[in-house]
């Protein structure tokens, strides 16, 4: 290592691989992982999650970076550490569990004492003040991170914006750092406080979430009275306030980020008065009730399940739609059969996963998919889809 600004990056899931990857153009980057296969991943110059810029810059880019799973090296003289663990939400607590947050700050506390510690994890609003209360530091900020899994590290060098949570010399360094790394001109940077900045990545992804609803609730209608949605939607869109885009009716909102994200903001109102946050909440378990209400009522010997990921170019399956529409579905006790490339396993929580598109398609009395794709051409008749405009 040289003596440029060394980045300690905790976590090599989209947040962390992507933040370290744009960060190792021009810095030291140690990745820090609890799991050995992806610390051996990044040391071999692959990437622990499927897109295509981080395979290209670790193909092709001189990048300074390394990984670890050893906390003391990593830390050992960093100037910045950059927290990227998982918040995944706690039903029993009804908010994030944000143990590996908690524990990243602790370690970086104590075995490092100038660093500034940015979490990027998203976490509840509050969290990073009581975080700087318990340690009596202000060397902990946060930074929201917008990255959409498939394209983090396109997402990074072409950013929205750039928002930290704090004044400070070494919080404007650090945009610096970003803005560095990026290869979009003229980036819109923000510095606010840390609690302001948790409160803009919920409500930013808890809005999201309001629209898919808004435009999935538009679908129920339609579904309901045999309109045609596609001509609301584009009517409705024309409106610039209103704007097109993100309209694609779908199962429902999914993916790691939304679903947690919206009932953490909804648990942080507790003595705040609210009737929208728990209705965008709600509105998405109704969704799935009436999908599954539309295949239920054709009384199906076998339904099939054409892909388990949220979006188009996924891949992973962390709490997509599809697999809530399934429950329901098997609550009935209808069959239901699985068809994913990206799952090796025979059975998906019971039902059968078939390898063959053909079998799959022909076992299958109805197919659900909640993005259409070519796959499909020959069975339309057998399709159930409400992907209107065929994009995410
Ligand atoms: N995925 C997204 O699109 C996205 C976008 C914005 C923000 N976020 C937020 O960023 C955070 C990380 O998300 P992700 O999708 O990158 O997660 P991920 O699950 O893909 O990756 C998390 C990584 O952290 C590692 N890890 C877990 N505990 C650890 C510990 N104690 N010490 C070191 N490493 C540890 C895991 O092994 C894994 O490699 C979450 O809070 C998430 O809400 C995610």
């Amino acid at each position: 290592m040289t003596n440029k600004t060394k980045i300690t990056v905790v976590g090599s899931g989209y947040v962390g691989m992507s933040l370290s990857v744009l960060l190792a153009q021009h810095n030291d980057v140690v990745v820090l992982d609890v799991d050995a296969s992806r610390v051996e991943k990044i040391i071999n110059r692959q990437s622990t999650v499927a897109d295509a810029e981080i395979e290209a810059f670790l193909a092709d880019k001189e990048l300074s970076l390394t990984a670890t799973l050893d906390k003391r090296v990593a830390y050992s003289g960093a100037d910045f550490v950059v927290v990227a663990t998982p918040t995944d939400y706690d039903p029993s607590t009804n908010r994030f569990d944000t143990s590996t947050v908690d524990s990243v700050v602790s370690d970086a506390m104590e075995l490092n004492t100038d660093a500034l510690v940015i979490i990027k994890s998203t976490i509840p609003v509050g969290h990073t003040k009581s975080l700087q209360e318990n340690h009596k530091t202000n060397r902990v900020i946060f930074s929201p991170e917008f990255l959409r899994e498939g394209q983090a590290l396109k997402d990074n060098l072409y950013p929205s914006r750039i928002i930290v949570g704090s004044q400070l010399t070494a919080g404007i360094a650090f945009a610096d750092l970003l803005v560095e790394g990026a290869e979009k001109k003229d980036i819109e940077t923000l510095f606010i406080r840390s609690t302001e900045a948790e409160a803009v990545k919920l409500y930013a992804n808890t809005y999201l979430a309001m629209r898919v609803s808004f435009f999935n609730e538009l679908d129920s209608y339609a579904l309901a009275h045999e309109l045609d949605a596609k001509g609301i939607i584009n009517g409705v869109c024309l409106d610039e306030r209103i704007g097109k885009g993100y309209n694609n009716p779908s199962f429902g909102y999914g993916g790691y980020c939304l679903p947690k994200d919206t009932k953490q903001l909804l648990a942080n109102y507790e003595n705040v008065p609210q009737a929208l946050i728990q209705a965008i909440v709600s509105s998405n378990s109704t969704r799935k009730d009436v999908i599954a209400d539309e295949i239920i009522k054709k009384n199906p010997e076998v339904v099939g399940f054409y892909r388990l990921v949220m979006k188009e170019g996924s891949d992973n399956f962390r709490s997509s739609a599809i697999q809530g529409v399934m429950k329901r579905i098997k609550a009935k006790g209808i069959k239901v059969v699985v068809y994913e490339p990206s799952f090796n396993e025979a059975l998906f929580y019971g039902s059968k996963v078939i390898k063959s598109l053909d079998e799959f398609t022909s076992v299958s009395e109805i197919i659900l998919a909640n993005r259409y794709s070519e796959d499909l051409i020959e069975v339309k008749e057998k399709l159930f889809s409400r992907d209107i405009f065929g994009e995410n």
